[in-house]
């Protein structure tokens, strides 16, 4: 059983400035609630039951939206407006934060979850990869996990212009939506090894803490997570798991005003 996840949300969102100054990217809305809120969804709706936020001096907020509010609370009963408190409820979900206190890169931020992590395994969920579905997309890999006992990576098949902002995946098809991941390059400048970019969703053996510890920094000068995952692969290759499911990257603006647009199209149609 998976139980933990672990969301890195400790960046500086360079690619959306000047916004992420004020506002951090994981508490972009998208329609009444923010990004990472979907993502905590889906993680609960997969069984998970305590999340590891990692955080940076100017995300606070995000920890004020997942708390109660006692004071909105007692106002909206007050004006009898009690048919809301759901919508402010916080998640039913054990959440603990921790603080990076430098941005030197993703692997780094997920170390720090060794002792939350506690010997087991968890999920990665970059809360800049949202979906909308109905169903977890975090639950297929955790199903993976326990057939396959192997670290298990969210592949998607992308476009070819844009594999260089992703780590791409070398892999070998078993299955249907199953490959056997050999390797993955971080952002393939050129040559890609395939089409299938790491969709920011992972199921993580605890042997990746001692890895990362010696992880050197790699592309971008960032300790990467991708290059400690190549290091397990070489005793024993990871799955690779390939959505067919629409993905949208908060980090793009074209995708972000894609999944607003769509979330108010759902959120329309529900109200019929
Ligand atoms: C990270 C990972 C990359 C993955 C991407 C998905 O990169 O390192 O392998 O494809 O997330 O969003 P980042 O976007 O944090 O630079």
């Amino acid at each position: 059983m998976i139980q933990k996840a672990i969301i890195p949300a400790a960046g500086y969102g360079i690619r959306n400035l000047p916004i992420t100054k004020a506002i951090p990217k994981e508490l972009f809305p998208i329609g009444n609630r923010p990004a990472i809120d979907y993502v905590v969804k889906e993680a609960i709706d997969a069984g998970i039951t305590d999340i590891l936020i990692i955080l940076s001096r100017n995300k606070t907020e995000i920890m004020n939206y997942f708390d109660r509010s006692m004071e909105l609370e007692a106002h909206l009963r007050t004006i009898h407006k009690e048919s809301m408190l759901p919508i402010i409820a916080p998640a039913k979900v054990n959440i603990q934060y921790i603080r990076q206190y430098e941005a030197l890169g993703l692997g780094h931020a997920v170390s720090l979850g060794q002792s939350f992590a506690a010997n087991e395994p968890f999920a990665v969920m970059l809360p800049d990869q949202i979906n909308l579905h109905q169903n977890s997309l975090l639950l297929p890999l955790i199903r993976n996990y326990e057939k396959h006992r192997t670290n298990v990576i969210g592949l998607q098949s992308v476009d070819p212009k844009l594999l260089s902002q992703y780590g791409v995946a070398s892999a070998v098809q078993v299955q249907r939506r199953i490959y056997e991941v050999a390797s993955i390059v971080e952002k393939p400048a050129y040559d890609p090894p395939s089409q299938l970019a790491v969709m920011g969703r992972y199921i993580v053996e605890p042997g990746i803490f001692e890895l990362l510890k010696t992880t050197k920094p790699g592309i971008g000068g960032e300790i990467q997570l991708t290059d400690a995952l190549n290091q397990m692969g070489m005793t024993r290759k990871a799955i690779g798991y390939v959505y067919k499911e629409r993905w949208y990257d908060t980090s793009i603006e074209h995708d972000y005003l894609k999944i607003q647009q769509r979330a108010y199209q759902l959120h329309k149609k529900r109200k019929q």
